[in-house]
C-alpha cells in the first residue's frame, strides 16, 4: 500500500480519494490476517516483521516501483490487484485451513481493488489526449512487473514444486499467468490502449495469446533488494513501526489492566466467574 499512499493526498475528485482510502484500509487488513494465519505456524509476528525490517524476509516485487502519476492508481488496480486475484483464488481452495480462509476474503476486496482501477483506466482513456497518453504510459510501465507477479518460470522456481506437493499452489506460475494474460488483452482493447509487446499475438491452435520473454534480470535484482524503490520502502516500514511503538506499548498496557481487573474482580465474586 505504499505505493497508493502516494497518491492519497492527490486523488483528483472527493470520491476517488475515499475509494483509494478504503483500498489502503484494505490492504492493511490483508497484512493482518496474513500475518495471523502465518502465526499459527508457530513464529510470533514480532519476529516477522523484524525479519521483513533486516531484509531476510522477502515480499512481493511488485511494491517497489515508483507511482508516477493518478493514472499509477488505475493501472495498479486493474493490472496488480488483477494479478493478485489470479493468484488468490487459487489459494482460497489451498490445504492449510488459517490460509484459505484469509483468502476467502482477501478474493472478495480485492475483485473491489480491480473494479476501481479499471474505472480510473476508463475515465483516462476516454478522456483528453493528454489522459488517455497517462494511461498509456501507466500501461506501459506496470505490465511486465505484473507478469513478474506470478514469480519465476515453472523451469526456474524451485519452491513451486514443494507448494504443489502440499497442495498450498493448485495451479503454476506459468499457467496463472497465462491465465492473466489471456483475461487482460481483452480488457486493453476495450481501452484503446495497447499492450507494450511486440510479440503479443493470438494463438489460434491454442486457444490463448503468445506474448514475448519477461527480462528475468530485472525480477531477480528487485527480489534481491535493487529494485527501482526496495530502500526507499523499507525505510518507510521501518520508520512506521518506530513511530507507533507508543500505540503497541499504550494498547498492552490497557490490555494488561483489563485483565488484572478481570482477574480481581472473579476472586471477589467467584460465581461470577
Ligand atoms: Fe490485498
Ligand atoms: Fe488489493
Amino acid at each position: 500500500m505504499l505505493p497508493e499512499a502516494n497518491w492519497i493526498t492527490r486523488a483528483p475528485s472527493l470520491r476517488s480519494k475515499l475509494i483509494l482510502l478504503a483500498k489502503v484500509q484494505d490492504e492493511a487488513g490483508h497484512g493482518l490476517y496474513l500475518y495471523s494465519s502465518a502465526e499459527t505456524l508457530g513464529t510470533s509476528r514480532d519476529e516477522m516483521i523484524a525479519d521483513l525490517h533486516s531484509g531476510k524476509a522477502k515480499y512481493s516485487s511488485i511494491f517497489n516501483y515508483p507511482t508516477l502519476s493518478w493514472a499509477d492508481m488505475g493501472a495498479i488496480g486493474w493490472l496488480v490487484d488483477g494479478a493478485a486475484i489470479q493468484n488468490q483464488v487459487m489459494l482460497c481452495r489451498a490445504s492449510y485451513g488459517p490460509y484459505s480462509r484469509a483468502m476467502v476474503r482477501i478474493c472478495k476486496e480485492e475483485s473491489f481493488h480491480q473494479r476501481q482501477g479499471y474505472e480510473i483506466m476508463l475515465h483516462l482513456a476516454k478522456g483528453t489526449q493528454e489522459q488517455k497518453d497517462m494511461a498509456q504510459d501507466a500501461l506501459n510501465r506496470w505490465w511486465w512487473p505484473s507478469l513478474m507477479m506470478f514469480g519465476p518460470s515453472d523451469d526456474n522456481s524451485p519452491n513451486s514444486a514443494q507448494s504443489m506437493a502440499w497442495r498450498i499452489k493448485r495451479k503454476s506460475n506459468d499457467e496463472l499467468r497465462q491465465e492473466f494474460v489471456d483475461k487482460t488483452v481483452p480488457q486493453a482493447k476495450f481501452l484503446g490502449l495497447s499492450i507494450p509487446d511486440a510479440d503479443l499475438r493470438w494463438n489460434e491452435a491454442l486457444g490463448q495469446h503468445d506474448f514475448g520473454s519477461i527480462d528475468w534480470n530485472e525480477f531477480f535484482a528487485v527480489v534481491a533488494g535493487n529494485g527501482p524503490c526496495n530502500s526507499e520502502r523499507i525505510e518507510a516500514r521501518r520508520k512506521a513501526h518506530a513511530e507507533g511503538a507508543w500505540v503497541r506499548e499504550a494498547a498492552s498496557a490497557y490490555a494488561a489492566k483489563q485483565a488484572a481487573r478481570r482477574s480481581s474482580d472473579s476472586k471477589a465474586n467467584p460465581q461470577a466467574a
